[in-house]
């Protein structure tokens, strides 16, 4: 028989089914909660709810694993390209040779965006922030691409804006990134890989060319790949539940990546650096940061450290932080914000009050100090975390898609005033 769960509302017992994943997570499933007890749920944050069931990624954070569609981030780090892992995480299975083939192919083909969208560079103000560009240059591409607003169309044609979104994130990010340097924009160049356009994008000039360091294009490679999914983290929920309401692809990435600019979730990676500028200039006395980061009545919060769901430790910071390392290394940088770093985080692993709370370094503790050796401005640092995260951002949309998930539409319980009166201005 299968398992249930039982509910005593008012004395009376409501039963609910269990259901089981395949890795054993349960969940019970209340979609008829409402409907026979009169009762919702309250769970602010999500932190107990399930939104959806879901094949792409899974996620232990009690013992730090990580798979996406069953294959182990340790190995796909190691072992993989960035455009295999996004064609696992989209279409479920790791590529053939010729799929791969046709994949990058058709993703080279794409990079270039309209002419015309460089005039919208040009409005910007020097300052804008290339998060705040890159999403509304996303959004903007649906506007080139009309007939992309159905997101029902067919197979094919969803496909294209697929490989559309991924030829031209990097372009459109390596031009918000030109655009707030004032330097001009560099075209891509269909004979080099997706990592090392990119790169070439952001670094090379017309006057000079840009040799990608290999060292580099690798620890790019690693660090998109340990970004390109995380379940229904705040930005994927927030892509699912944009798409949930029928609207367009671009639309629904562009909404994901607003949500991941904020600092406690992918902003954190620039957060990290500005802490540890902030921290030396005010003179480097970590254990007066430390203090503040526990001190209840201050705001401050040690940036890179803690997450929602991995409480032992964040199986990508692991991997980043060798990569970090390597990097360091092979690229002989010396800086001190770096050392700096290096001691916060001997300092916290070691003090009860973190310990005790299961905050770790997590991924973007690492992957700011990567992209400052990498010679990425701090600015950019999320709009990085996005280029990783797009093809997770995609999966999540098409699995919803596929699931014909329902809009996404959360309920409350109501605590304002009862009904009252109008009461006319000179009565107030
Ligand atoms: N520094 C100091 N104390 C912290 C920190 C931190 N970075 N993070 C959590 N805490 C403390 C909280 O004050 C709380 O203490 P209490 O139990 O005494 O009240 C306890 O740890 C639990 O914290 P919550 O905020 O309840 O944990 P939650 O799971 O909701 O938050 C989050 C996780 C948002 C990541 C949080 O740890 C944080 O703000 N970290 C800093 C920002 C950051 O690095 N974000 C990146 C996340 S990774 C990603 O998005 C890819």
């Amino acid at each position: 028989m299968s398992e249930t769960a039982k509910i005593e509302i008012d004395g009376k017992t409501f039963e609910f089914p269990v259901i089981t994943g395949t890795e054993n997570e349960k969940a019970i499933d209340i979609k008829k909660l409402r409907g026979t007890t009169n009762c919702i749920t309250i769970d602010p944050g999500f932190k107990n709810t399930g939104s959806t069931t879901s094949a792409i990624t899974y996620l232990d954070g009690e013992n730090g694993i990580l798979r996406y569609r069953g294959y182990p981030i340790e190995q796909l780090a190691e072992k993989a390209t960035f455009l295999e892992v996004a064609y696992l995480l989209i279409y479920g299975e790791l590529p053939k040779e010729s799929e791969l083939k046709d994949f990058k192919k058709s993703i080279t083909n794409h990079t270039l965006v309209h002419e015309d969208m460089k005039q919208f560079f040009e409005a910007y103000p020097s300052q804008a922030h290339p998060m705040g560009v890159l999403a509304s240059m996303v959004v903007s591409l649906s506007t080139f691409y009309p007939e992309s607003q159905d997101p029902n169309r067919s197979d094919e044609a969803v496909d294209l804006t697929i490989h559309r979104l991924l030829a031209k994130l990097p372009t459109l990010a390596a031009m918000s990134y030109k655009n707030a340097v004032r330097h001009p924009f560099i075209y891509p160049k269909n004979e080099l890989g997706y990592i090392e356009n990119f790169l070439n994008m952001m670094f090379a000039m017309p006057t000079e060319d840009y040799k990608p360091n290999p060292v580099v294009a690798s620890a790019l490679n690693k660090l998109l790949i340990l970004h390109a999914d995380h379940e229904q983290n705040c930005s994927a929920s927030t892509v699912r539940i944009v798409g949930s309401s029928q609207a367009n692809l671009y639309a629904s990435i562009s909404a994901g990546i607003s949500a991941l600019w904020g600092p406690l979730h992918g902003g954190a990676n620039q957060a990290v650096i500005e802490m540890l500028d902030k921290i030396q200039e005010d003179g480097g006395d970590l254990d007066k940061w430390i203090a503040k980061a526990k001190d209840k009545n201050d705001p401050f919060r040690l940036m890179g450290f803690g997450h929602r769901v991995y409480k032992n430790f964040d199986p990508r910071a692991k991997i980043i932080k060798k990569a970090a390392d390597d990097v360091l290394e092979q690229l002989g940088v010396d800086d001190p914000a770096l050392d700096l770093a290096k001691k916060m985080e001997k300092i916290a692993l070691e003090d009860p009050y973190f310990i005790d709370r299961g905050l770790y370094p997590n991924v973007d503790f690492y992957s700011g100090i990567i992209y400052k050796a990498l010679n990425i401005p701090s600015e950019m640092f999320t709009v990085m975390f996005a280029l990783g995260r797009l093809p997770g951002w995609i999966a999540q949309w098409k699995e919803m898609k596929e699931n014909k998930e329902p809009i996404g539409r959360p309920r409350q319980i109501y605590t304002g005033e009862n009904e009252r009166d109008y009461v006319s201005i000179e009565k107030r």
